[in-house]
């Protein structure tokens, strides 16, 4: 199968989201589609899966015309579309997610559960996949989860399948797995449009690439002729920097400090502290216990031993309420699901955290409220048409930056980003380090958690690097490189 997009252009109101874009994918291929936040990337596949119709342009299914007026359209043409933001329904188990819309029924019309749940595990046998289907989907991982809904596109035979983002949220393991899946997928003739801002990835695992740039296509050709660097520049269109920034920073007084904390199975006798003015960076590989040594601090988990101690006072921090009281604020990984309200708008999801910032005696100052988050929309260079629309209209990069703008508006003492870049495109990534950096300079001190090794090179003035729930290693200053912080994350030493 082969499908054309041709001269498609979409617009939302005064923005022009796509123009004149054409763009294909046939059996057997992965194609890669790049692009920075709001270029255009879901809104090009949305209209392919039917989810949003084109202003212009038309589509081709060998050749033919089609025209796709809802998902199930685009469905029975054999598009299978997984979401940016998935799709599943928490309240029921993996097996019954897998046929959504298209239940298997018995004789006499109820579900047949026992059919459903059979074919649901002869699709994770095919695919290698260890899960047991009558799981609640509550229960997964984001990681799982996506792995669900790729297992769903398999089920249902699609010839093409769309994967907008599908490894921001997974570990470098369950990378593996899902392009273990796409190789097989590919071999069975299946084409894969691949959205991702992992260029490495891109490189690695697709054939062709498209790149857009403010609604319009760039760049396009086969990925053997390019390097991550080229994609990165059509991307942005100018050159980036990956060196380490490498600055003096002017060291405040101590902000965090712990001694001797444990957790039991999580972390164990950790001890180290972060300045005013820091930047900190904590990595490790999968198992690290990093995330869960940061939830304790800031009282999500209990400690089970030893001390916490903020701007040198001795401190229980209770809850997550109390932390923020004490000055301490967290970005959460997974945005999708943790660092996000739905229902709210972008300006109550930006300023959810500041309200006791801006309240006089107890009555918010709406507008120092609004000006903050003005400030931060345009330092952030967030795309986005009214503060009052929804959170979902902005692009997945931009939603991260509001979860991000959030906690500059609220200024906290010690600051922590756990992964503040995941499904971020490169650009958006530096300016994201300025915002760090600028942070720094007003003596907050920072603690950023990712398991990139290249981001804590750069930003970072010092890192601990852990393993197995303690810490291995430090590296610091301009010497950090990639291949120390590896040698400790996998349990070795440095000499
Ligand atoms: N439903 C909508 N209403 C209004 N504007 C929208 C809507 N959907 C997308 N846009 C706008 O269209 C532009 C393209 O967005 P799109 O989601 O396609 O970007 P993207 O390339 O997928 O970005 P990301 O990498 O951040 O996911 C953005 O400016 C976005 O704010
Ligand atoms: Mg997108």
């Amino acid at each position: 199968m082969e499908i054309e997009m041709k001269n498609i252009s979409k617009s939302f109101g005064a923005i022009k989201a796509l123009n004149d874009v054409s763009f294909s994918v046939k059996g057997g291929e992965i194609c890669a589609l790049i692009g920075e936040n709001g270029a255009g990337k879901s809104t090009l596949m949305n209209i392919l899966g039917g989810v949003l119709p084109a202003d212009k342009g038309k589509i081709l299914i060998d050749g033919q015309e089609v025209n796709f007026q809802t998902p199930a359209d685009s469905l029975n043409a054999g598009i299978a579309f997984i979401y940016q933001e998935l799709n599943l329904i928490n309240d029921l188990p993996i097996y019954e997610n897998m046929f959504i819309g298209r239940e298997l029924k018995t004789k006499n019309g109820t579900l047949d559960l026992k059919k459903m749940k059979t074919k649901t595990k002869e699709v994770f046998e095919k695919m290698g996949i260890e899960l047991d289907p009558e799981t609640m989907v509550r229960n997964l991982d984001t990681s799982y989860k996506q792995i669900v809904e790729i297992s769903r596109a398999i089920m249902m035979e699609a010839s093409v399948i769309i994967m907008d983002e599908p490894t921001t949220s997974l570990t470098d393991q369950e990378i593996k797995r899902v392009f273990t899946m796409m190789e097989t997928l590919k071999s069975h003739n299946v084409g894969i449009v691949f959205i991702s801002h992992k260029l490495g990835e891109v490189i690695e695992f697709c054939e062709r690439y498209t790149v857009l740039r403010n609604g319009e296509r760039v760049a396009e050709g086969m990925v053997k002729d390019v390097t991550v660097d080229d994609l990165a520049r059509f991307m942005v269109g100018h050159d980036l920097l990956s060196q380490s920034i490498g600055r003096n920073f002017d060291q405040g007084k101590e902000v965090l400090r712990v001694e001797n904390i444990s957790r039991k199975n999580e972390f164990n006798n950790i001890s180290f502290s972060v300045k005013a003015g820091e930047i900190l960076g904590v990595t490790g590989l999968l198992g690290d216990g990093r995330t869960e040594l940061f939830e304790a601090i800031f009282g999500r988990r209990n400690i089970s031993e030893g001390k916490i101690y903020l701007n040198e006072k001795q401190v229980e921090v209770e809850n997550t309420t109390d932390a923020l009281k004490k000055g301490i604020g967290y970005l959460p990984r997974n945005r999708k699901e943790n660092g996000i309200i739905k229902d709210m708008n972008i300006f109550e999801n930006a300023s959810i955290v500041t309200w006791p910032k801006f309240a006089d005696y107890g009555v918010i100052d709406e507008k120092k409220q609004a000006k903050g988050f003005e400030e931060q929309v345009k330092k952030l260079k967030i795309k986005m048409g009214a503060k009052t629309d929804s959170i979902n209209s902005l692009s997945g990069g931009n939603q991260q930056k509001i979860v991000l703008a959030k906690w500059l508006i609220a200024n906290p003492d010690l600051l922590i980003l756990d992964n503040p870049t995941q499904g971020v495109d490169v650009g958006a990534k530096e300016d994201i380090y300025d915002i760090i950096l600028k942070l720094s300079k007003e003596k907050i001190a920072i603690v950023i958690l990712s398991s990139e090794a290249k981001e804590i090179i750069r930003i970072c003035d010092r890192a601990l690097i852990m393993y197995h729930g303690v810490i291995q290693g430090e590296v610091s200053g301009k010497t950090m490189n990639e291949h120390d912080i590896m040698r400790l994350a996998t349990g070795g030493q440095l000499n």
